[in-house]
């Protein structure tokens, strides 16, 4: 009874059985053979040792004294390439066993002492049996665990919910050694998503149906029927989102199902953060559209604003135009990036917008404005920035509007900021505002020269304005005939072009 048992567990493992004596080793042969092992034998010492080389034998076993080398010296030899091999030292007699300290060092599993019965060597060799399977399933865990890590970055990195499917199937059938399979999932979007290997290439229908039984059930651990496995994958909230099922032709070792559903799992978060991905990218066109939206609406408002202060003064027509131009021409002068262009643009546009609350005759005044009314009339670039804070979009426009009276000496209103203390785009609008005033007719003086223009540029360099500024501003005018032309036909009818900030008709 006992060996028909053994018969059915054992044939996994192979023996070779060295002794010189010939009887010896074909009664070791019989016995373990009968026993389920696979027993090879062998009489010479150094045979032996090339055959253990070539062959990956589980079990060795030999006798310690042989001709022409003993049998600890074999084994020394076998340790140098092969360290995992169970080794079992036979002997004629205890008194004849090498000291153990040779049995350590060689990592020899045990000795047994020759006699007719072989009771105690079968038991001895059930033992290694024992610890080799052992070593199998660990073995097996390293294996496994090693795949996982190799594979988990892959299917972390792709970003298609396609793709990383594709990728978790090879990667299955590799890992289960099974041709058989699908994976079907519910995505983000409400659609059903599958993929199919072998003949599960278009089972479309029965993977739908089989995930909601699934997801009917709730069972979130993976459920074995008829050489058929089903990984239910499961979300952060633990709810089941999809499954991957795998046919597998033999039983499965339930040590490689235990390193699978940890595989799983990370799949699970794998596939969630695809999910989640591809419906932000959704998002994110919708957001761009809702964006193109207000945007739009946004340049709107900007044109219909800026015409209710040019309307005012036919004299000041096309100024606003004229110093977000000058404003563009020297910030990209001095570097700046498209967004700090574009919120200089508007600003340059809007800067005197606060001139919609003073009274017409203050505004158009011809002779010398009294304090009061001059006074009304610096109160426009705070008024201004109260105009534009009131709407969201031009918040980060209203500081600049503000300041843009402000002096580099701290002599301007209306907070006597200093230096750097203005905004940076308030100091450019001040010198673009300032250019532009001077060479254009007023109702009540006539324009300047180019010339001096820039020589009121340069006496302001430092008190009134940013020096800096200046000399990269007086760098831009160098090509004043280009600019004036390109104004010429600009500033009657302009637009603001969105992507570049730009002044064109
Ligand atoms: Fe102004």
């Amino acid at each position: 009874m006992r060996k028909n048992k053994i018969v059915k567990q054992q044939t996994e493992f192979s023996i070779l059985a060295l002794d010189d004596d010939e009887i010896m080793t074909v009664t070791l042969q019989a016995y373990f053979q009968s026993s389920g092992y696979t027993v090879d034998i062998e009489n010479d010492p150094y045979r032996a040792i090339e055959r253990v080389r070539e062959h990956p034998y589980d079990i060795l076993l030999l006798d310690f004294l042989m001709k022409p080398i003993c049998g600890d010296k074999v084994v020394e030899k076998i340790r140098e390439f092969n360290p995992d091999i169970f080794i079992i030292l036979l002997t004629g007699h205890k008194s004849m066993a090498p000291p153990i300290q040779t049995i350590r060092e060689l990592d020899i599993q045990g000795y047994y002492e020759k006699s007719d019965r072989f009771d105690q060597l079968e038991l001895l060799i059930e033992s290694c049996v024992k610890s080799i399977r052992q070593m199998r399933i660990i073995r097996r865990y390293q294996e496994g665990l090693r795949k996982i890590v190799d594979n988990i970055p892959e299917i972390y990195h792709i970003q298609s919910v396609d793709e990383v499917v594709s990728v978790i199937l090879s990667q299955t059938a590799e890992f289960l050694s099974v041709s058989d399979l699908y994976l079907c999932m519910n995505t983000m979007a409400g659609e059903v998503l599958y993929q199919g290997m072998g003949s599960y290439a278009a089972r479309r229908e029965e993977g739908i149906e089989c995930l909601a039984g699934v997801v009917k059930k709730g069972e979130t651990t993976l459920v074995i029927q008829n050489n058929v496995v089903f990984f239910p994958l499961v979300d952060e909230h633990h709810r089941i989102f999809g499954i991957i099922r795998a046919d597998v032709r033999d039983t499965m070792k339930s040590d490689k199902l235990q390193l699978f559903e940890l595989y799983v799992k990370q799949v699970c978060a794998a596939v969630s953060n695809v999910l989640l991905h591809t419906l932000l990218n959704e998002k994110n066109e919708e957001l761009k559209t809702a964006y193109t939206a207000l945007r739009d609406n946004y340049l709107e408002i900007v044109s219909v604003m800026r015409s209710m202060v040019d309307a005012k003064d036919i004299y000041t027509r096309g100024h606003s135009d004229r110093v977000a131009y000058y404003a563009t021409l020297l910030a990209k002068a001095l570097g700046k990036n498209e967004e700090y262009i574009r919120r200089l643009h508007v600003a340059g546009l809007f800067h005197d917008i606060g001139k919609i609350g003073t009274a017409d005759e203050i505004l158009f005044k011809s002779t010398k404005l009294t304090p009061e009314e001059y006074a009304e009339i610096k109160r426009h670039s705070s008024r201004g920035k109260k105009i534009l804070s009131a709407v969201t979009l031009f918040n980060d426009v209203a500081p600049i509007v503000e300041a843009h009276h402000e002096r580099y000496d701290g002599g301007g209103y209306p907070n006597g900021l200093k230096g750097t203390e203005i905004p940076e785009e308030a100091r450019i609008i001040a010198i673009a505002d300032a250019f532009d005033a001077m060479t254009s007719s007023r109702r009540y003086r006539a324009n300047m020269s180019f010339e001096q223009a820039v020589d009121e540029l340069k006496r302001g360099s430092g008190t009134q304005f940013d020096a800096e500024m200046v000399a990269c501003f007086l760098e831009v005018l160098r090509d004043f005939d280009r600019i004036r032309k390109e104004l010429d036909w600009t500033y009657s009818d302009s637009k603001f072009d969105e992507t570049v900030g730009n002044v064109t008709k």
